[in-house]
């Protein structure tokens, strides 16, 4: 089983890993949203708005993100409900550079309880966005907070226990792009929607009237989909004008594991994960992204090609099934644009000390870590702000991944052996295969707050809203054993 769950990840890695040619051959049977049909490929696919913050004298850059029900056609002529930020399905995306201080007022117009939790972003529990926080129907909540990290691709989406699954599924969920100053200074395709392109990818069911299908959304170990959606748009093309391209590609699904891949079996480099740029990029042809990872890769095109971005099946009932995502279709004249610099990140890797914490995770079931559900009013780990600790993290029966709020962390290894090159980059999520084991290194924030928790939970949604998540404060170093362990019953945090 160690030697199984190595491979899944070496084959992630394309030609970094064994390069032993098992990966499925190109061109087999595909999912349904696939090359052939009448309609493949039709619809262009719609890229998010940048949202524009209005910044006030003193710097302050606030955005408004209202969530909101509305209707889109999925499948033209079939307008179905959905739910979206400022917009009938997904979000805008939001850009802040670090340095910047940044305020969001989280309006909630869709009539019932939820939260916005910013997935990747390093900031005080309060401002969090975690199950606590709740936005009560009409009320809007305004976090701030200072954007104190490098330049990543993080995201944001709901975190109402018992109800990620659905608010996640119905739309809500957006991308919130950070810069710094080297990442500005690189040179790497970054314009937006011109050669730098967001993709949210999620997997669908889709009713013959056009609705989002939630039958199988809450009965099943794994909801997976037989449609692929790129930011909300079915059979979709993008056509790009540069030679290369950059694709910050965000897996949005419930469960499903995606193996990414160009049909011609191009490769490409991936120059950052999800909680940043890679040191150096690495040529893969393949990478593996579970809910709610991210990576950045670039792409070269020729003149007047078309390729198709595919994501190919393996053997966990996770990643069944060959889907076509997109077909890119290169202009006949193409912008030059710059080779890959061969430095890009200056993050240097996260190091834990020899004597560090080790803590260890036991994933069982579908909603147990280390035999317990979660509980909103316990919690579960007690951390030292600026703590380096690794944490062993096992998954028992089936594969499930791993989310750290607040943190950065590094995966050392799987199964003891080490992750392809760009896996072992600045993460916040990892995936675990089923009955495999991962140690990350782990580095905590300096925010601290003993009565708010931050979560850990695995990623496949319905997982985490059965109940396996995790709840952890970062306090003063040298007060933990003060801490209270039980926050108190209905500890909800003001409204609104
Ligand atoms: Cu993407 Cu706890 O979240
Ligand atoms: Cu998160
Ligand atoms: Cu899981």
């Amino acid at each position: 089983m160690r030697r199984r769950a190595f491979l899944l990840l070496a084959a992630a890695a394309g030609t970094q890993g064994c390069g032993s040619p098992s990966r499925p051959a190109a061109g087999r049977a595909t999912g349904r949203p696939s090359d052939g049909g009448a309609s493949g490929f039709a619809n262009p696919v719609r890229i998010p708005p940048l949202l524009e913050p209005v910044v006030d004298s003193a710097g302050v850059k606030t955005f408004t993100l209202t969530a909101q029900r509305g209707r889109t056609e999925f499948l033209p002529g079939k307008p179905a409900p959905t739910w979206g930020f400022n917009g009938p399905y997904l979000g805008p995306t939001l850009r802040a550079s670090r340095g910047d201080r940044v305020r969001v007022n989280v309006v909630n117009r869709i009539g019932e309880d939820t939260t916005v939790h910013w997935h990747g972003m390093r900031v005080p529990a309060l401002m969090d966005g975690g199950p606590q926080r709740i936005i009560a129907p009409d009320a809007t909540w305004s976090p701030h907070w200072t954007v104190e990290q490098p330049a990543a691709t993080t995201w944001y989406h709901p975190h109402p226990h018992g109800y990620t699954v659905q608010h996640v599924y119905r739309g809500l969920a957006g991308m919130f792009l950070l810069d710094d100053p080297r990442s500005q200074a690189l040179d790497l395709p970054r314009t937006y929607g011109v050669d730098d392109f967001p993709l949210i990818v999620q997997d669908k069911v889709l009713n013959d009237d056009g609705t989002l299908s939630e039958k199988r959304l809450d009965d099943s170990v794994f909801f997976l989909g037989d449609r692929i959606l790129v930011n909300g748009t079915l059979d979709p093309h993008l056509k790009v004008g540069s030679q290369r391209v950059r694709l910050r590609i965000l897996n949005a699904s419930n469960s499903r594991l995606f193996h990414i891949g160009f049909a011609d079996g191009r490769a490409f480099q991936v120059v950052g994960a999800d909680a940043g740029l890679l040191p150096a990029p690495a040529q893969v042809d393949r990478i593996s992204l579970s809910p709610a990872e991210r990576a950045e890769i670039v792409v070269a095109f020729s003149p007047g090609e078309s390729v198709i971005l595919r994501s190919s099946g393996g053997r966990d009932p996770i990643d069944k099934g060959d889907f076509d995502l997109l077909k890119i279709i290169a202009a006949d004249r193409l912008r030059p644009s710059s080779e890959v610099p061969d430095h890009l990140g200056t993050t240097p890797p996260i190091e834990v000390p020899a004597d560090a914490r080790v803590r260890g995770f036991r994933l069982d079931g579908d909603d147990e870590i280390n035999g317990r559900d979660y509980a909103m009013d316990r919690i579960d780990e007690v951390v030292p702000a600026g703590a380096r600790e690794i944490w062993e993290v096992e998954a028992r029966d089936h594969a499930h991944n791993f989310h750290i709020h607040e943190v950065a962390l590094r995966v050392l290894d799987i199964d003891g052996s080490p992750p392809p090159q760009w896996y072992r980059s600045q993460k916040d999520t990892v995936f675990l295969p089923a009955k495999s084991k991962v140690r990350l290194a782990v580095e905590f924030g300096h925010f601290t707050d003993p009565r708010t928790p931050y979560m850990f939970h695995c990623h496949i949604l319905r997982h985490e809203d059965r109940g396996m998540m995790g709840q952890f404060v970062i306090v003063e170093p040298g007060t933990e054993a003060e801490v209270p362990r039980t926050l108190p019953t209905g500890h909800a945090g003001p409204h609104g």
